[in-house]
């Protein structure tokens, strides 16, 4: 099959984040001008270079109430943010923090986890997560929409500093089969890494 028009594939749902997949997960931490934290998951998320250690993630669409994203409004204010990332074990906590709330809530407190002091920027890391990145905000891109009501962003962040859970590394290497990190298919569906091979290159 072949379809350019997102109206007219024909199928139940649209496909397409089903098709690029899986997508890793930023779990990103921020704080409000006041120190409110925030905390919110987004799957349109990558790294993009290693020398500087270089991440990209997209917070769109408004929320329902017509306002953008708190974790964009954060990070433009604040210049600085944490992405953390999920083992398999914080599904739940994860896809809980997704609630669009009023950004007076701590969602930290909503989904029980514990807020842990970064070293180089304010935002807190979650304490429960194998993985935090400590991030500096370098830029912002807005992208086309073909909707009134929507908007597309891509933020752009600098890692200035990464945390890993001892527990997950193993003869100084990240141990996959102990992180299990979280990643999003299509629909309403998630995997989670088990299987992992190797392949040399071959040059
Ligand atoms: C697994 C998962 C992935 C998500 N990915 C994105 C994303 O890439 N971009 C986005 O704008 N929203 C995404 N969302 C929705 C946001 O998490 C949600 O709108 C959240 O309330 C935003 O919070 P904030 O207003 O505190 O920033 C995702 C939700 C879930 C559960």
């Amino acid at each position: 099959m072949f379809f350019d028009d997102r109206r007219k594939h024909g199928l139940r749902h649209n496909p397409f984040k089903a098709l690029v997949a899986p997508r890793p997960i930023a779990w990103v931490s921020s704080v409000d001008v006041d120190g409110v934290p925030n905390l919110a998951p987004f799957s349109y998320f990558n790294a993009c270079a290693d020398r500087p250690p270089t991440i990209v993630f997209a917070p769109n669409n408004p929320r329902p109430n017509g306002e953008g994203k708190d974790t964009l409004r954060n990070i433009e204010q604040t210049n600085e943010f944490v992405v953390n990332l999920a083992g398999y074990g914080l599904r739940r906590a994860m896809n809980e923090t997704s609630a669009h709330v009023d950004p007076s809530v701590d969602e930290f407190a909503l989904a029980g986890l514990t807020p842990a002091p970064s070293v180089h920027v304010k935002a807190p890391r979650i304490e429960e997560a194998p993985v935090s990145l400590e991030c500096r905000f370098l830029t912002r891109l807005r992208l086309p929409s073909d909707h009134p009501k929507v908007e597309n962003n891509l933020v752009i962040g600098q890692v200035v500093g990464t945390h890993i859970d001892d527990r997950i590394i193993r003869d100084g290497m990240v141990d996959m089969a102990a992180y299990r990190p979280i990643a999003r298919l299509g629909y309403m569906d998630y995997t989670s890494v088990e299987t992992v091979f190797e392949m040399l290159r071959p040059d």
